[in-house]
């Protein structure tokens, strides 16, 4: 199957800084990628060399096999973007600047404007003045605008920056309807690994330009259900550890002031305490102490491991 997006060995220079490090990527139909990365770290000018708004200094784009250096117009054609925050008029009605847009496109988009602004949920507030908006009635306009010519592959840089949890679920449920009913396939930035997580089915990790791992969000689960440990509150810490470690043959228990801390998943949680009852052992109390997606990112940065990007 052809890919929708193809990236090949693509780089970018600012004088002598490397911005953007030899990234590979295919993307294909349906698929939600999201670009995770701290501040600095080469997400908006990847995506601006996706849309050809910046050239790179190596490498090429490809979208839906279309060269966006050679073939700009055709590869152009199957893109919808909001790279950094929508630029639309604040004087001027949230239809009124999708109406301006979509003649751009033609008849066509302009026919797609009612049902795409039901599809942002936007249908009571489009005719007030864009500049009136909240952040996150701007984020669905922009993103209504970048869909007006049916693209096949939508970008958006940072679309849940300085939105709220509520502003977060909306964003995901339309890109969910967008990618599962019209197979698009979208990439989407952020710094926040919490947030992308809600959204997207894989992620590319970006450190200095570079993509230093690929996950699928299943992949991401189960590496946080793998590093899941129990803390148990008991009399006897050190004796139920060398219970613990002969019966289950568990190593790296550890003994914090009156507690043992075993890395145990939920499933095998409740043996483990019936066992020490049993052994008269008196439990009096149990934390799970689950591995934030916070700390696994900040894991992946420092292993700092280069992977193939190819997913
Ligand atoms: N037009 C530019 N000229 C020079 N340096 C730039 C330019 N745009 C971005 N940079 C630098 O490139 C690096 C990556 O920036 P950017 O792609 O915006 O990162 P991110 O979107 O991940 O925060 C940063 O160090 C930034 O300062
Ligand atoms: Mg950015």
């Amino acid at each position: 199957m052809l890919p929708v997006l193809n990236i090949n060995n693509l780089t970018k220079f600012y004088g002598s800084k490397k911005v953007v490090d030899s990234i590979n990527l295919s993307l294909f139909p349906g698929q939600i990628y999201g670009f995770v990365g701290p501040n600095g770290a080469g997400k908006s000018t990847t995506l601006k060399m996706i849309t050809g708004l910046v050239p790179p200094t190596d490498g090429s784009v490809r979208i839906c096999g279309y060269s966006i250096g050679k073939n700009f117009k055709r590869a152009i054609s199957n893109v919808g973007a909001v790279v950094e925050m929508p630029q639309l008029y604040p004087y001027l009605s949230g239809l009124k600047n999708l109406q301006l847009m979509a003649k751009f496109y033609g008849k066509t988009a302009t026919k797609r404007i009612n049902d795409i602004v039901k599809l942002v949920g936007m249908e009571n507030r489009i005719k007030d003045k864009f500049g009136t908006y909240s952040l996150g009635m701007k984020q669905r306009v922009g993103i209504a605008q970048a869909l007006l010519n049916k693209p096949k592959l939508l970008i958006l840089d940072e679309p849940t920056n300085g939105l709220d949890p509520n502003g977060i679920i909306e964003i995901r449920n339309i890109l969910r309807a967008l990618a599962e009913k019209e197979k698009m396939t979208i990439i989407i930035s952020s710094h926040n690994l919490a947030e992308l997580e809600l959204i997207c089915d894989s992620i590319g990790f970006i450190h200095n330009g570079k993509i230093i791992e690929n996950k699928t969000m299943q992949d991401i689960k189960q590496l946080v259900d793998q590093k899941q440990q129990v803390q148990l509150l008991c009399n006897y810490p050190h004796y139920s550890a060398l219970l613990i470690k002969e019966e289950y043959k568990l190593s790296n228990i550890k003994i914090v002031g009156n507690s043992i801390i075993l890395p145990l998943k939920d499933k095998d949680l409740a043996p483990v305490i019936s066992f020490l009852m049993s052994k008269k052992i008196k439990i009096f109390g149990i934390n799970k102490m689950e591995k934030s997606l916070e700390e696994l990112y900040l894991e992946i940065l420092n292993s700092k491991r280069p992977s193939s990007n190819i997913i």
